[in-house]
């Protein structure tokens, strides 16, 4: 181990029932270095750094761990914190009904003889949030808090455990542009201080704005690392997926027809505080055209698409027109019926049931397709159309019968898409399909949008990732605000006219 080597892991060998997800893999991390982690869907990133954390204790796994030149074997996530690991997962880990200072010193509590000095907890709150640069109140309940500010609430969280070595997996993934230039610059502050970062990203350019090095996996093996300085965004896409990627965007080959879809003066009151959500939208959706719905976070754009789907909102008014036909929407079941499926943002909370299997996911919502009768299922159908999803989407499984909740992140996103495409839908929403998608995926997703439209099917894309927005879709409606700010051709759309309609200036 060199002098400013703070960890070493060598020879990782992780394996799960017919999966290798890491086999004899190495990293090394410099003190005060930000280190990324890159690779595909399912590379295996997520599996390395809950072996690192203690998430898969000693013995579960072979290879070696050493942080500032000792051996370590951790049993447990308390023991990796102890020697300095802290960890913030992909999935968000707080307790949502209590507050940022209880949630800072859960487990770690400021005790004597079993009594909490909470003036002492409430305290130190203030300060670890005053080095984060948050101006919040330590009483605040973290339900109360965006997904950007929860992100930042657990990055005190590891700093109060006085980590050395903090682990960020796809932190920027659900953020909005402020809340990542903040998180940037709380991890380039932290770098000064002499903390390192392992960080994981699908977003190629944070990564070679952040980094110091890069460390590439691929199919669970480390392919290479590198200081950033020496590699071009198009070599290091070439060491993730294996060969070279020519175009990102593939163009489709589109002839916009008759309007498909009317939304027609579309108001939406909040389900819980009562106010106005959705203000007078009016919206049309061609044939063989992709439309994008571009905006802020908060701008309304998730609220307009599940209200459409009828699992959200109150005191709806307006109409919606599919093929002349006025459609009342109540629930999903009747959006599907009448030929709309949306791809969720939320594949946690709507999009997957994760102790099923991937097969019975896939299906899920296209049961009548598959079944005698409309009663019985037909399982030789049943597996068909599940194997079908999972060779054109490349999902990585071992097997259609693994549980979702075991796959990769990004392969969890390929099931919800596959669920959807198998219910070959006239109209087809997709809220950002690509979060947490590697590149390589990315672009079989593009193809697969290019030749469902070029078959006749309206695509709507919601997406904050603008050069998505640009490269893929026809024309962009903004929102600011509940309402639709402006329409532009993508052939004159720029990213800074979609800000300036998005930030309503
Ligand atoms: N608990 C588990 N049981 C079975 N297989 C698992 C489990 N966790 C991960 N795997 C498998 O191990 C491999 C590596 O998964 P991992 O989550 O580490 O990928 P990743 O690089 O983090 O991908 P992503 O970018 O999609 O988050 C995948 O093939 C995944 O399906
Ligand atoms: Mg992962």
């Amino acid at each position: 181990m060199s002098q400013n080597t703070i960890l070493a892991m060598r020879s990782i060998t992780k394996e799960f029932p017919g999966v290798k997800a890491l086999d004899s893999v190495s990293l090394e991390v410099r003190t005060g270095e930000i280190h990324a982690l890159v690779g595909e869907n399912g590379a295996g990133k997520s599996t390395l750094m809950k072996v690192l954390s203690g998430v898969y204790p000693t013995g579960t796994y072979h290879g070696d761990i050493e942080i500032d030149n000792r051996h370590q074997q951790f049993h447990s996530i308390k023991e990796s914190e102890q020697a300095g690991v802290a960890i913030i997962y992909q999935e968000l880990a707080l307790v949502k009904q209590m507050t940022i200072c209880e949630n800072i010193f859960l487990g770690s509590e400021i005790a004597t003889s079993g009594i909490i000095h909470w003036d002492r907890a409430l305290k130190a709150t203030k300060k670890i949030l005053e080095e984060v640069g948050l101006d919040l109140d330590p009483l605040t309940r973290i339900i109360n808090l965006g997904v950007g500010h929860q992100q930042l609430v657990e990055i005190a969280k590891a700093l109060s455990k006085k980590a050395k070595i903090l682990i960020l997996d796809e932190p920027t993934a659900a953020l909005t542009i402020e809340e990542t230039e903040l998180l940037m610059a709380i991890i380039r502050k932290l770098k000064e201080r002499g903390v390192s970062c392992i960080y994981i990203s699908h977003r190629l350019n944070e990564v070679f704005a952040l980094a110091d090095r890069i460390t590439v996996l691929r199919d669970g093996k480390t392919i290479c690392t590198r200081e950033t300085k020496e590699l071009t965004q198009k070599q290091l896409i070439a060491h993730m997926v294996g060969r070279e990627l020519n175009q990102l965007f593939p163009k489709g080959h589109r002839t916009p027809g008759e309007v498909v879809m009317h939304i027609d003066h579309w108001s939406v009151f909040d389900e819980e505080s009562g106010d106005i959500a959705l203000r007078d939208i009016s919206l049309e959706i061609r044939k063989g055209e992709v439309l994008g719905i571009a905006g802020l976070v908060g701008a309304g754009r998730s609220e307009l698409l599940l209200s459409l789907f009828g699992v959200w909102g109150k005191r709806i008014s307006g109409e919606i027109r599919l093929q002349g036909k006025r459609l009342s929407i109540k629930n999903p079941h009747d959006a599907i019926k009448a030929g709309i499926s949306l791809v969720t943002e939320d594949r946690k909370r709507f999009g997957l049931i994760l102790g099923m299997d991937v097969e019975k996911n896939i299906t899920l919502a296209s049961l009548e397709k598959i079944a005698y009768n409309n009663v019985i299922i037909n399982q030789n159908e049943e597996v068909k159309a599940s194997r079908h999803y999972v060779s054109e989407l490349a999902i990585k499984t071992p097997s259609i019968e693994q549980l979702a909740g075991n796959l990769s992140g990004g392969n969890q996103q390929k099931v919800v898409l596959s669920k959807w495409l198998m219910t070959e839908p006239k109209v087809l929403i997709l809220d950002e399909p690509t979060r947490g998608i590697d590149i390589g995926a990315k672009s079989e997703i593009y193809t697969i949008i290019n030749s469902l439209v070029e078959k006749g099917v309206c695509v709507v894309l919601v997406s904050s990732e603008l050069p998505e927005i640009l490269g893929m879709c026809d024309r962009v409606v903004v929102m600011h605000e509940g309402r639709i700010s402006g329409e532009l051709a993508t052939t004159d759309a720029t990213q800074e006219k979609i800000m300036h309609l998005a930030t309503g200036s």
